[in-house]
């Protein structure tokens, strides 16, 4: 089994979509290029969601345009419609991503939809994505726990994450929103959706709510899961999951494979340069009336 394992930065995404200050558009950048130098081969920069729904995201197209992009890096975008999808290509986004949930209640908080409407709006984003040659990655949020709606049943994991891989994603991240996964759960899990999806088609997504991250991580990785989402300096939740605190550290989580003998093609001292931008953000903010 490989001994690579890829993290991929959704601190400038998944992470500054939740800060209540309005990051200026500038710091957004900077970071950005600070993490470009890091060896991330994918950063999630931008999200084409509606403004009113979340302002923090408003200015997508202004990263994208003012990132400078290095040579091996994609660069990814949300789009929960077409109308996003559009956004991001005009952005030029180098892939997109669709995101769905395992739970009802999470799925009408998040996107206004059921479960079964959410799959048929990302039906036309992913045809015209793969008309347009651009990669689409799947999210599920929910995997183990949803805010709304209590413990998700494996089963219902596995099905969404079938759906969208037979649709054409490369790839599908399992988003433990809220952070309440164990290693027991999260093992289930990914035992119920392994059955449809090949682990090396798999990514763990896992908030640190509950500090079991890195942890739930270990238990993926006994399964063979090889690519984790997580935001440098632990920044993030998401506006429509009340308890949904960062992602886990990027950097917490590169230290932990590389104890656990794992290459991660990282550079150190880039992430804690990145983990202290984002510290001074954050110090920021706080000074806000
Ligand atoms: P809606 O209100 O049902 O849709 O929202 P609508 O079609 O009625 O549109 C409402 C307004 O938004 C309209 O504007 C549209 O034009 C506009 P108005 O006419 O009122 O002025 N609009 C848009 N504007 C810009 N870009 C667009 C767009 N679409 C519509 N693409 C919608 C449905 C999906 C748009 C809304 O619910 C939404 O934007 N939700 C996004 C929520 C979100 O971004 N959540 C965080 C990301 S998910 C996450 O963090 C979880 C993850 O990390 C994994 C995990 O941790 O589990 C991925
Ligand atoms: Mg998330």
């Amino acid at each position: 089994m490989s001994k690579f394992v890829e993290i991929f930065e959704m601190g400038p995404r998944d992470g500054l979509q939740n800060e209540k200050r309005q990051i200026p558009t500038s710091e957004k950048i900077a970071l950005v290029n600070c993490l470009s130098t890091a060896g991330f081969k994918r950063i999630e920069v931008a999200s084409f969601v509606s403004p009113k729904w979340v302002p923090q995201m408003a200015d997508s197209a202004e990263v994208l345009a003012g990132i400078t992009r290095a040579a091996g890096v994609r660069y990814a975008a949300l789009t929960p419609n077409m109308r996003g999808f559009e956004g991001a290509v005009a952005a030029q986004a180098d892939e997109i991503a669709i995101f769905g949930s395992a739970s009802e209640g999470f799925s009408k908080a998040n996107i206004n939809a059921t479960i079964a409407e959410s799959l048929e709006r990302f039906a036309p984003v992913v045809e015209a994505a793969k008309a347009a040659g651009l990669p689409v990655r799947g999210y599920v949020s929910c995997v183990t726990d949803c805010p709304y709606d209590g413990p998700t049943p494996p089963e219902k994991v596995a099905e969404v994450a079938k759906h969208l891989f037979d649709a054409g994603c490369y790839e599908i991240s399992l988003g433990d929103t809220i952070g309440q996964g164990t290693p027991e759960t999260i093992t289930a899990m990914l035992n119920a959706v392994l059955e449809t999806v090949p682990a090396e088609k798999i990514a763990g997504h896992y908030h640190d709510t509950s500090g079991r991250a890195l942890i739930n991580i270990e238990a993926s990785l006994d399964l063979g899961v090889r690519v984790f989402d997580a935001a440098v300096g632990g920044l993030g939740g998401c506006p429509y999951a009340p308890g949904a605190k960062g992602n886990v550290a990027t950097e917490a989580v590169d230290s932990r494979l590389k104890e656990l003998g794992y290459e991660t093609g990282l550079n150190t001292n880039v992430l804690v340069e990145a983990a202290s931008m984002v510290r001074a953000m954050r110090a920021e903010g706080k000074n806000d009336v």
